[in-house]
This record gives C-alpha cells, sequence and structure tokens, in this order.
C-alpha cells in the first residue's frame, strides 16, 4: 500500500480524542470503581487512540440503579410521549449537528472508510432517531367486545394497555457502533423506558459521544447509561442482573445463546438479532454486469462485517462463469485501506483478534479443497488490512458454507434449478437474510415462501428501512426491530377487562 493522503481529522474530534473517557453512569461521568481501563484502537495501524473504563459487575450495578431510579422518576415517568418525542428530534438535531465528528470518531476506532461513516452510520440513526421520535404519539392499544360465557350475566367492556417494559440492558457490537447504540436507545426511549447500552469494547467510543448529546438534548440524566467493559465481565453481569427487565443484544449465536439463558433465569425478556450466513441467488435471466456489482457490493461492504452479509453466492449455472468472472474482477479492483484515505473502499478490519479469525477461515477453505479465485489469507505489516476473497469448489457442508465469517470472503456455488437452490439456500443454521436476483416474477414468487429467512431482497442486497421489520429465522435471533414491531419488544401488554 502507498503512503495514503488521509483526510484531516476535525478540531471536535481532535478534542474528544484527547479528553479523558468516562462512562455516563445517572448525570455522572465516572470511571470504573476498580480504577481499570481498556485500550481503544486505529485498525488502521493497530495504534492505541483512547483508554476508557473497564467496568465490572459494580459499576453494572450502579447503572441499573440509575436507570431504574429515572424509570421511578417523576421527570421522566410523568413526560408525555410527545415529551419524548421532542427529546428524541432533539437528540437527532445534535446527532447530525456532530455529525463529521462522529464519523471521523467511528472511522478511527471501527476502520471503516469515512465517507461509509459518514452517510450511512451517522445520517441512518439520525433517520432513525426522527423516525422513532414519530413512534411515541402512535403507541396504541385495543378496544374489544367481549364475549363472556353466558353464565355470567354482567356486560364487559375491554381494552389493552401498552406499558414500557421497564429498564432495558443493551448490548452491542462493533460493526456499527452508532448506529446500533441508536437502534436500541431510540425504541427504548420512544416506550418510556430507561437504558443501560453496554458497547462492544472494540468500539466504544462513539457510545461515549453519543451519551454527552443525549445530555446536551436535555434528556433526563439516568434515562440513558452508558457501561464500557468486556463481554464476559460488563456484558455478563448486565445481561444477568436482576434489575433490567428486559435484555437486546446484537452480536454473535453464541454469546446471544448465553445472553438468553441468563435473561431466562430472572426472566428478563430478550431479544436476540445475531449471525448470518445469507444466501445470494442469481438465476440466468440476470444483466451479467450488474448482477456481479451487486454480488460484490453485498459481501464486500463494511469489509464483510455486517450481519446480513451476501456471503454465500449461488448463481444458476448457465451464467455462472460470467457472473464469477465479473465479482473476481470487482474484488480484484476494490482498494483497500485505511478509512480517512478518500480512495479506500474496503477499510481494515476492526482488529487483531478479528483478522486472525477471517485469515484462519480463508486458509481453513482452501484446506477443504476450495480454489481462491481473489485475495488470500495474507495480511499487511500494519493494520488489520485483508484483500476481497472469492472462494469456489466448495460443498454444502464446508465450514465457509457453514460459519458465519464476518469478513470480505464470498464463497460462490453454481446451481441448476429452483428445487435445488431452496434446499442450499436453508442449508445452514441461519436464517437471517437472502436476495434473489432476477425478473422472472413468477419464479422469484415461488421461491420466497421457500426461503427460511427474516428478510428477503429481490434484484437488491442489504436494504434496511427504518420501517422494515428486521431480524431472524432460526439461530438467527429472536424479535424484530424497526418498524411497528420494535414497539412490541419495548412494551407489556396489559389486558384489562371490566365488569359495567
Ligand atoms: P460478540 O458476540 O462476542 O460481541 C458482541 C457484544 O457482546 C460485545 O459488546 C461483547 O462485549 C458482548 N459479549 C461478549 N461476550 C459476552 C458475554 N458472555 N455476556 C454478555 N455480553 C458479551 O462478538 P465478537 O466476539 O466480537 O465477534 C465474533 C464473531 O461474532 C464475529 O466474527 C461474527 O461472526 C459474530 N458477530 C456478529 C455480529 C452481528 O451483527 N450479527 C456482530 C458482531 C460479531
Ligand atoms: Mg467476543
Amino acid at each position: 500500500m502507498n503512503a495514503p493522503a488521509e483526510t484531516p481529522l476535525s478540531e471536535a474530534t481532535v478534542r474528544f480524542l484527547a479528553q479523558p473517557k468516562k462512562m455516563l453512569i445517572g448525570a455522572e461521568w465516572r470511571d470504573a470503581l476498580s480504577g481499570r481501563t481498556l485500550e481503544s484502537r486505529n485498525p488502521a495501524t493497530g495504534d492505541v487512540i483512547a483508554t476508557f473504563p473497564a467496568a465490572a459487575a459494580a459499576d453494572v450495578d450502579l447503572a441499573v440503579q440509575a436507570a431504574r431510579a429515572a424509570f421511578s422518576g417523576k421527570e421522566w415517568g410523568k413526560a408525555r410521549p410527545i415529551d419524548r418525542e421532542r427529546w428524541l428530534l432533539r437528540l437527532a438535531d445534535r446527532v447530525e449537528a456532530n455529525a463529521q465528528e462522529l464519523a471521523e470518531i467511528e472511522t478511527l476506532d471501527n476502520g471503516k472508510p469515512l465517507m461509509f461513516a459518514r452517510r450511512v452510520d451517522v445520517q441512518q440513526a439520525v433517520d432513525f432517531l426522527r423516525y422513532v421520535a414519530g413512534w411515541c404519539t402512535k403507541i396504541e392499544g385495543s378496544t374489544l367486545t367481549p364475549s363472556v360465557p353466558a353464565l355470567r350475566k354482567n356486560e364487559y367492556f375491554a381494552y389493552t394497555l401498552r406499558e414500557p417494559v421497564g429498564v432495558v440492558g443493551a448490548i452491542i457490537p462493533w460493526n456499527f457502533p452508532l448506529l446500533i447504540a441508536v437502534w436500541k436507545i431510540a425504541p427504548a426511549l420512544a416506550t418510556g423506558c430507561t437504558i443501560v447500552l453496554k458497547p462492544a469494547e472494540e468500539t466504544s467510543l462513539a457510545a461515549l459521544r453519543l451519551a454527552e448529546l443525549v445530555l446536551e438534548a436535555g434528556i433526563p440524566a439516568g434515562v440513558v447509561n452508558v457501561v464500557t467493559g468486556l463481554g464476559h465481565e460488563a456484558g455478563a453481569a448486565l445481561a444477568a442482573h436482576r434489575g433490567i427487565d428486559k435484555v437486546t443484544f446484537t452480536g454473535s449465536t453464541e454469546v446471544g445463546k448465553r445472553i438468553g439463558k441468563a435473561a431466562m433465569d430472572n426472566m428478563t425478556r430478550v431479544s436476540l438479532e445475531l449471525g448470518g450466513k445469507s444466501p445470494v441467488i442469481m438465476f440466468d435471466d440476470v444483466d451479467v454486469k450488474s448482477a456481479a456489482a451487486g454480488a460484490a457490493n453485498a459481501i464486500f461492504f463494511n469489509s464483510g462485517q455486517v450481519c446480513a452479509a451476501g456471503s454465500r453466492l449461488y448463481v444458476h449455472k448457465r451464467v455462472f462463469d460470467q457472473v464469477l468472472e465479473g465479482v473476481v474482477a470487482v474484488a480484484n479492483k476494490m482498494r483497500v485501506g485505511p478509512g480517512l484515505d478518500p480512495g479506500s473502499q474496503i477499510g481494515p478490519l476492526v482488529s487483531a483478534k478479528q483478522l486472525q479469525r477471517v485469515t484462519g477461515y480463508i486458509r481453513k477453505g482452501v484446506e477443504e479443497g476450495g480454489s481462491l479465485l481473489a485475495g488470500s489469507a495474507e495480511s499487511a505489516d500494519k493494520g488489520y488490512f485483508i484483500k476481497p476473497t472469492v472462494v469456489t469448489g466448495l460443498g454444502e457442508q464446508a465450514t465457509l458454507i457453514q460459519e458465519e465469517i464476518f469478513g470480505p470472503v464470498l464463497v460462490a456455488t453454481p446451481f441448476d434449478d429452483i428445487d435445488e437452490i431452496a434446499a442450499a439456500a436453508n442449508a445452514t443454521p441461519y436464517g437471517l437474510a437472502a436476495s434473489i436476483w432476477s425478473n422472472d416474477l413468477s419464479r422469484v414468487h415461488r421461491l420466497i415462501p421457500r426461503i427460511q429467512a427474516g428478510t428477503v431482497w429481490v434484484n437488491c442486497h442489504g436494504v434496511l428501512d427504518n420501517a422494515m421489520p428486521f431480524g431472524g429465522y432460526k439461530q438467527s435471533g429472536i424479535g424484530r426491530e424497526m418498524g411497528r414491531s420494535m414497539i412490541d419488544l419495548f412494551t407489556e401488554t396489559k389486558s384489562v377487562m371490566m365488569q359495567l
């Protein structure tokens, strides 16, 4: 790699990086009670850019207490829906006003190209806050006409209430640190809950900056608390805490299961947004060039560190070679480099650990008989960079077809008919998403119901919308975030039966 021309950091980012990082618990900025800290690294260089508190169970306990006090407190408890809407809109304004700084923080901490941090992560966070703000005033129950057994000779009237579930514990990953923080905080606040957020240890900075903006927006102290720390310490303590009423998690299926079990012991409500191994299915009528570009984008965006990444490419055998040739050409042309270099299309992976994991998978693919058509298991000397990689020639049971890699690694396989592809699409433990590429409507519509996935895209991949429910079948999770269904995840339903 040549020495990159990097965008200089804005003054605001330089100032934020220089200031000591503390957790927001209630109205206070605190160090961990133990005084321990963790280091945040820039994935483009491996250099430490900040240290931040390493919370343990005692810190988490303080945060849960603060969230409980705010939940029961007058200011938040008595706030009208329209007051909550105003707070969320103000937070959206604060995020928007600090968009450049937040994007730079995201690029430094996660590695992603600045353009994506700005136009995807931060912009989506702003849009989502505004979208969810509108829900505050639109949460409603229903009125029913009961059919109580005739031997009760009375008249009845019945209705349902939606009530906030209470104190929410949120544990989030490192691939879209700011955006996923907002995906948890916004619906919690819209429904009248309070929240303790634990960001990923790889990328905690954006959540800490967001916490400052929460206070600037005038949101009452204790409504949003941010504790930073390791998963098996701070995360595990939060998931198992008896003082939380709901846990919402995004991350690996393995950790999701552990969190689900811990929550169940307290009957804490759980929603889980987990991993995926999403198929991209291309029929023989596709336009080869745009299909190849679509397939490349489905896997290489965000260096493949996307839960819904299209990591398995299935192309009809009649056009397999041509589409694959196109994908390989795109992969070889993509510019891998630091997120602050405006020419970079793919940034580094998030961490040395993730780099090891992904290159380990590539080696495994070769061991199991796969051919590398693009990329390799080699990484750069400095920074966690890896080339977009395309593998073929693997069977259905191959590790690279079955397991989530979470890196820019595509496995391509030809198929022949619709029965074969329906079976192949479903032949992993996951069921998060899929895409079908064809303009043959009847073929597309016949396939959609046969795919076990929470989202099916047609002639596109990875397109999320604030109003569209998002979540997984099978081992990809429990519950649907976004849209109307997010309200269900953050509320309890109370049935009221009244004798007249
Ligand atoms: P992870 O699932 O361990 O991390 C996600 C979050 O869970 C982090 O905040 C972490 O601190 C927390 N956590 C970890 N262990 C915990 C525990 N025992 N109790 C409570 N919280 C805990 O993911 P990791 O290890 O960073 O990445 C490993 C693989 O997981 C990736 O290669 C990828 O396959 C998958 N992953 C999937 C994501 C998705 O969005 N579907 C996001 C991140 C990772
Ligand atoms: Mg982990």
